[in-house]
């Protein structure tokens, strides 16, 4: 399948010649800028202000990142210069160095953002490849490899959410999403959007509903953005706005992403998903929960014990820099709410679907038999 996207939009990250190149999210609409990031603290940087967002494309950027450790830090001489020749240094001890600099980073990118379970998964995948590789010389290009195929991973998974979510969606007009998961939010088609994509490459008419979605606004500069590009109709609303329309009848299904999922089923995703699914239920509309297996926490029995970022008071108070809220007034800024699986319809993977999910359903989706 080569969806519109594809040709359209430049990848959200690509990694060569020890660079990682990044859309820089922060600037959509009005500019799309890439980014370049060389070391491990500005992709930690572009992680936390949103240059890269969205679980999936924050776990991929991740695992990159940890790649970078070797030209920073630990690929130092001790007189300050750099080597040539990437981790091989006649005193020894540079590979040592590199070897606890890719721990370091590891430890670090960890620290970025707290709840796309993502982020974790590739990192521990990152980690298993730094502690099986006993050869130095060959650390590296392991680590190299390890998140190419995570970030290929990630390809093949959201154009197989996409089959299955078309299936799912096929006698619908009018969906309606919250946040972006998109291409933007992976490494390109999205979870959420995947479906979407699906529909329309194939000739069917579809419409999207996008929410906003205050206060960084993913859903009016991101998912408007990257459905125009790909030529799907999109109409933005307020987050507040969507009620009335959920109770005009005018939207087939509402369809969301999401960053972690609990083995229960409860899900993590953007603030407003989880008033978003109690008006779907109240009105009678379908909620859909688009997500790769890299989002499923087996490890949390329920969505209670999801963290939940919380971030600064300025990007409500004070967004672009326009004071919206009085500096005397207090601000609750969290990033993300929970949503009950009893509100969902069904979670969509790359395996299939999962309707009305419960732990022994998703347990036995995913293949777990044992937590
Ligand atoms: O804070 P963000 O922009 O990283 O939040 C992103 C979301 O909530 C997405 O819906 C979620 O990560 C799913 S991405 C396929």
């Amino acid at each position: 399948m080569r969806l519109a996207i594809d040709c359209l939009m430049p990848e959200t990250l690509s990694f060569a010649d020890n660079v990682l190149t990044l859309i820089d999210q922060t600037k959509l609409p009005s500019d799309l800028v890439m980014l370049e990031c060389r070391t491990v603290e500005t992709t930690f940087a572009a992680i936390q202000r949103l240059s890269v967002r969205g679980a999936p494309a924050i776990g991929i950027a991740a695992a990159y990142g940890v790649c970078l450790a070797r030209d920073t830090d630990g690929a130092r001489d001790t007189d300050g210069a750099r080597d040539t020749d990437g981790n091989r240094d006649t005193d020894g001890n540079r590979d040592v160095r590199a070897r606890s600099a890719y721990g370091a980073a590891i430890d670090r990118l960890a620290e970025s953002r707290p709840t796309a379970v993502n982020l974790f998964w590739a990192l521990d995948r990152m980690r298993t490849v730094l502690e099986s590789t006993s050869d130095d010389n060959l650390l590296h290009d392991r680590l190299v490899s390890e998140a190419k195929a995570i970030h290929e991973e990630d390809r093949q998974m959201c154009q197989a959410i996409g089959r299955h979510g078309a299936k799912q969606l096929h006698s619908c007009k009018n969906v309606l999403t919250h946040c972006n998961a998109g291409g933007l939010a992976t490494s390109m088609w999205g979870t959420a959007l995947a479906p979407i994509y699906e529909l329309h490459q194939s000739g069917h008419a579809i419409h999207v509903f996008a929410d906003e979605t205050r206060p960084l606004l993913q859903g009016a500069r991101l998912t408007a953005w990257e459905l125009s590009q790909a030529g799907v109709p999109v109409t933005v609303l307020t987050d507040s706005m969507s009620g009335s329309l959920l109770r005009s009848g005018r939207v087939d299904a509402v369809i969301v992403g999401t960053d972690r999922i609990a083995a229960n089923g409860d899900i993590a995703n953007k603030i407003g998903t989880y008033p978003l699914a109690v008006l779907a239920r109240y009105h009678n509309v379908p909620f859909y929960v688009a997500g790769p297996s890299s989002t499923f926490d087996t490890k949390l029995k329920s969505g209670d014990l999801i963290p939940i970022e919380q971030r600064h008071r300025d990007e409500v108070a004070r967004p672009y820099g326009i004071q919206l809220v009085p500096d005397a007034a207090d601000v609750m800024n969290p990033a993300f709410d929970v949503t009950p699986a009893e509100l969902v319809t069904a979670i969509i993977t790359e395996r299939g679907i999962v309707e009305k999910p419960n732990a022994e359903k998703l347990a036995e989706h995913f293949g777990v038999l044992e937590r």
